[in-house]
């Protein structure tokens, strides 16, 4: 991989929590524009990892890199505004407020040059123009995370963390959200870091693949490759492989 084409790294990253290692030494990176599938069992440390990039979680030692800068010392905001976002299941804190007026709102918080301008196109990439006028609490679960996915790409954000996106979705909406995903990475060159239970929509869609165990990475590569990795049919996919 050349230094050009990382967008995203993690050098060496450990989290503690008193005596837990949630993370101990965890090192990846993602390229530009590509989905990059993060799986492992549960307390396996994807959550913190997400915490960890976002500026949540205090890094115990280690750097995480964006664009070729160390950010590791920047605040949450601060990292959201370099192009850091991550997506929350945020809907029902607004829950009377119309899609348009949710995706502004956050085109403004964002510092977004033209908010109006900006939520629109972001609407447009999510298909979400049709329920522009329509209130949150009456969107289907797959438009609510469509709307979830579009709060946090306003201001083009270089770089999207997902924390199982799919969870309570139908495997229909699951299927729409992974199309989606796609189309971002292509048409914006979003890098995508996706933590998915869903494991065989996570390797459809996945350029590549880390898989986590105990707060370490024991695999990482092409979907082919850490599928047939011996150490992961036995840690991870076990009697489901
Ligand atoms: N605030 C916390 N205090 C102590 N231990 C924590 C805390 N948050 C997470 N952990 C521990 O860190 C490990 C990783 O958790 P997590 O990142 O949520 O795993 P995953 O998302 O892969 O299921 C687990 O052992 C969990 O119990
Ligand atoms: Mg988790």
């Amino acid at each position: 991989m050349n230094a050009e084409s990382i967008i995203l790294e993690a050098r060496d990253i450990a989290i503690h929590y008193g005596g837990v290692k949630a993370l101990d030494g965890v090192s990846f990176q993602l390229e530009k524009g590509e989905i990059h599938g993060l799986i492992g069992p549960n307390g396996a440390g994807k959550s913190t990892v997400i915490d960890a990039i976002t500026g949540r979680r205090k890094l115990t030692r280690g750097s995480v890199r964006l664009d070729g800068r160390d950010i590791s010392g920047l605040d949450i905001i601060q990292r959201r505004r370099r192009g850091l976002a991550r997506s929350f299941q945020r809907t029902s804190i607004f829950a009377n407020l119309d899609v348009r007026e949710q995706v502004v709102l956050a085109a403004h918080k964002v510092g977004a040059d033209a908010p109006e301008q900006e939520a629109l196109e972001v609407m447009g990439q999510l298909d979400l123009l049709s329920v522009a006028h329509v209130p949150a609490k009456d969107l289907g679960y797959g438009q609510q995370r469509r709307l979830d996915l579009a709060l946090a790409l306003v201001g083009r954000p270089m770089v999207l963390l997902l924390d199982e996106p799919m969870a309570g979705l139908s495997p229909q909406e699951s299927r729409e959200l992974a199309e989606h995903l796609l189309q971002l990475a292509r048409d914006w060159n979003v890098s995508v870091l996706l933590v998915e239970h869903d494991t065989d929509i996570l390797f459809d869609i996945s350029d590549t693949v880390t898989v986590f165990e105990l707060g370490r990475v024991i695999a990482n590569g092409s979907p082919e490759t850490v599928r047939t990795h011996p150490r992961v049919k036995q840690a991870y996919l076990g009697s489901a492989a």
